[in-house]
């Protein structure tokens, strides 16, 4: 079997995206463009990947990791100088190489494969991948003979009227024989209007020189789209966000409103649990079976086990375990486990905090930094006050506590199990096995004192 390569073309600046964010590394559906374009050309077993970096180069190593070898392109001189750059690492390989762009994010690696497949059945020297765009401003346009055989590629700037009107575009996706692709680089120039060394004048080059260029057009256009502004990144995180919507319901997910469900790649849920409109998975997030998360939930990097219920709350770095429910409008922050059927209610906050349990948490709690063990009932307006205005400290609650309505736990303070802590109580010693703790001012009454205030008296 010969030899096959990968270029990965991500050394341009990306001055349309307006951003101080480097163009690959904007994300679609939580991984950046060129993660996802590696990502599939992983799965298709490539003896070197090759990615061209320049503007920003640090930052997509970082991103990228060891997953692929890195050329670095000082000068945005055009794609054809960029795939150039990775002359010195493969020009010794005898087979194809796939050049692909680090802005085209779409492309799964079943159309790559059948990319190979078709230049191999071709014998040809170079096969380009094309669709036909409901709207191909701004692509390179295919140029056919009136046998319809592929002439070359005109650049939007340089085409005329009717290279304009061609509506088969260059999906920047191409297949080379490795060793002429880079002859063929050798001779371009950049005589054109963006004043680039354009990849796509070597079809021309190859063409001339008698080899064999193929096209393999693609059905989907959606598949093949580019993003080089922000309106672009929008469409293609919509077809994104469709394709991981679908694989979630083929696996046997509800997904009550698919057009408005966010739900980042590499997220995984179990069968039969319920997707309800608006809500947000983002990256590293792992939900189990039969969990019912609501309406516009977002759950950022967590792990909610089965049987979890999530109504309206927002969840980072957490996790939930079974049969565990939370919400309206409650808030786990990084490094809160919550136990097995623990409830917790409408305008909670938890952070870093551990709760056994069967413990509940009903209504307007501050829980931060703190070990709550089983059983426990917690009342409406608890405050864990856990910060002195420079350290935080810990508070540790023990088994079957309960804690009355509006009580201010000052950390560090331990309470032990089966103790009763008394509503309204500002707790700030330690309380014992089977104590009571009631820490407020008795009321006292004074008959008669209403009509001593400056106010009409009552009627
Ligand atoms: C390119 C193609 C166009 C095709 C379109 C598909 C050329 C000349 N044109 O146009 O025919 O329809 O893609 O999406 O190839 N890059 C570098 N170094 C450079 C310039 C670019 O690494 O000096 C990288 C960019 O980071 C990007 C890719 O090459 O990932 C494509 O460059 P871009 O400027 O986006 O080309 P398009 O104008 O989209
Ligand atoms: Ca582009």
């Amino acid at each position: 079997m010969s030899e096959k390569n990968t270029i990965i073309l991500a050394a341009g600046k990306g001055t349309r995206m307006k951003s101080k964010l480097y163009k690959v590394l904007h994300r679609i559906c939580g991984k950046s463009m060129v993660d996802h374009v590696l990502t599939q050309v992983s799965q298709l077993q490539m003896d070197k990947v090759v990615t061209v970096v320049g503007y920003g180069a640090e930052s997509v190593e970082n991103e990228l990791g060891d997953r692929t070898e890195y050329v670095v392109q000082d000068q945005q001189l055009g794609t054809g100088d960029a795939v150039l750059r990775a002359e010195p690492i493969l020009k010794n390989s005898k087979g194809t190489t796939l050049v692909i762009s680090g802005d085209t994010p779409l492309f799964t690696a079943s159309t790559l494969k059948n990319l190979f497949a078709y230049h191999d059945e071709k014998k040809a020297t170079a096969t380009i991948l094309t669709s036909v765009a409901p709207n191909p401003t701004g692509y390179g346009r295919i140029v056919r003979n009136d046998l319809g055989i592929v002439e070359k590629i005109v650049e939007e700037k340089d085409a005329n009227v009717e290279e304009k009107a061609i509506s088969e575009i260059n999906t920047g996706v191409y297949v080379f024989d490795n060793q002429k692709m880079f002859e063929a680089l050798h001779e371009i120039n950049n005589d054109n209007a963006q004043g680039e060394y354009y990849l796509t004048d070597a079809i021309e080059i190859l063409k001339q020189a008698d080899g064999i260029i193929a096209a393999y057009k693609m059905d989907d256009f959606s598949e093949s789209m580019g993003v080089n502004n922000r309106v672009a990144q929008a469409a293609a995180t919509k077809v994104m966000q469709n394709r991981i919507n679908r694989q979630h319901m083929e696996n046997g997910v509800t997904i009550i409103n698919p057009d408005d469900t966010y739900i980042d790649c590499d997220v995984e849920i179990g069968t039969d649990t319920i997707i309800e409109p608006g809500v947000q998975l983002q990256a590293g997030t792992k939900i189990g079976n039969e969990c019912v998360i609501g309406a516009h939930s977002k759950i950022i990097a967590s792990v909610i086990h089965d049987g979890v219920t999530v109504t309206s709350s927002t969840i980072e770095h957490s996790e939930m375990m079974e049969n565990s429910n939370i919400g309206p409008n409650s808030h786990l922050r990084p490094e809160s486990v919550i136990g097995e059927h623990v409830h917790i209610g409408n305008f909670c906050e938890v952070k870093k905090a551990t709760i056994g349990a069967h413990t509940k948490i009903g209504h307007l709690t501050y829980v931060g930094n703190a070990k709550l063990g089983e059983g426990i009932n917690i009342g409406c307006g608890v405050i864990f006050a856990n910060y002195d205005g420079k350290n935080k400290h810990e508070t540790v609650v023990g088994d079957d506590v309960f804690i009355g309505s509006n009580v201010n736990l000052i950390a560090p303070v331990q309470i032990s199990d089966h103790s009763f802590i008394a509503a309204g109580s500002t707790i700030t010693d330690d309380v014992s096995r089977y104590e009571m703790a009631i820490a407020r001012n008795r009321q006292t009454n004074k008959p008669g004192y209403f009509n001593k205030l400056p106010f009409d008296s009552a009627d």
